[in-house]
């Protein structure tokens, strides 16, 4: 019984101390997605998915939920951030080769189609950000019709 008092205490302790250390938010205000908008030219609708469903993790503005002020869950949610931002970065478009564009519109298609995006973890926790067969038809099509324009930019002159 004693011990078992210490290693509460101890679990105790240790969560209280870890919310004195918050990971830095990703945050950016302004139009951040400016590029990408304007350059692959997604519709109303596709534009909305993206904002509700991939920039959390893909851009360099989360919309925080208020459980992230609560560590560890706040360790976890930046270290999804840091990891979806490492492959794509919607905020970072313009950056971006054109032939890492192709490639990128490529992998975001598979991811899609395959339903491994957005995250099941997410998806569980937010609602109406999977997305539906008619969304992910959506999705394809304009990642083919985006495609030939990297496609053609990449051509030798
Ligand atoms: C909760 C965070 C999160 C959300 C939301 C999310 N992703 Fe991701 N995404 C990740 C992480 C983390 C990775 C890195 C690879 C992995 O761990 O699976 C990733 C990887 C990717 C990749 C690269 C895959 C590769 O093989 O390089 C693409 C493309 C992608 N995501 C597209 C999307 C799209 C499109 C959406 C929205 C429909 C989305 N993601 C939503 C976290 C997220």
């Amino acid at each position: 019984m004693k011990l078992l008092k210490k290693i509460t205490l101890g679990v105790v302790l240790i969560f209280v101390a870890m919310q004195f250390y918050s990971p830095t938010k990703n945050t950016s205000p302004g139009n951040h997605t400016k590029t990408f908008v304007i350059e692959t030219n997604p519709s109303a609708e596709l534009k909305t998915i993206f904002e509700n469903s991939c920039y959390d993790c893909h851009s360099n503005n989360t919309a925080y939920p208020w459980y992230n002020n609560i560590a560890p869950v706040s360790y976890w949610i930046a270290s999804h951030v840091e990891g979806g931002k490492k492959h794509l970065n919607f905020s970072e478009w313009g950056k971006y080769t054109m032939d890492k564009k192709d490639h990128l519109l490529e992998e975001l298609e598979e991811e899609i189609v395959n339903e491994e995006m957005p995250l099941t973890e997410y998806t569980w926790i937010h609602g109406n950000t999977k997305l539906s067969e008619n969304q992910i038809d959506a999705i394809s099509e304009w990642v083919k019709q985006t495609r030939i324009i990297y496609q053609l930019g990449k051509q030798p002159k």
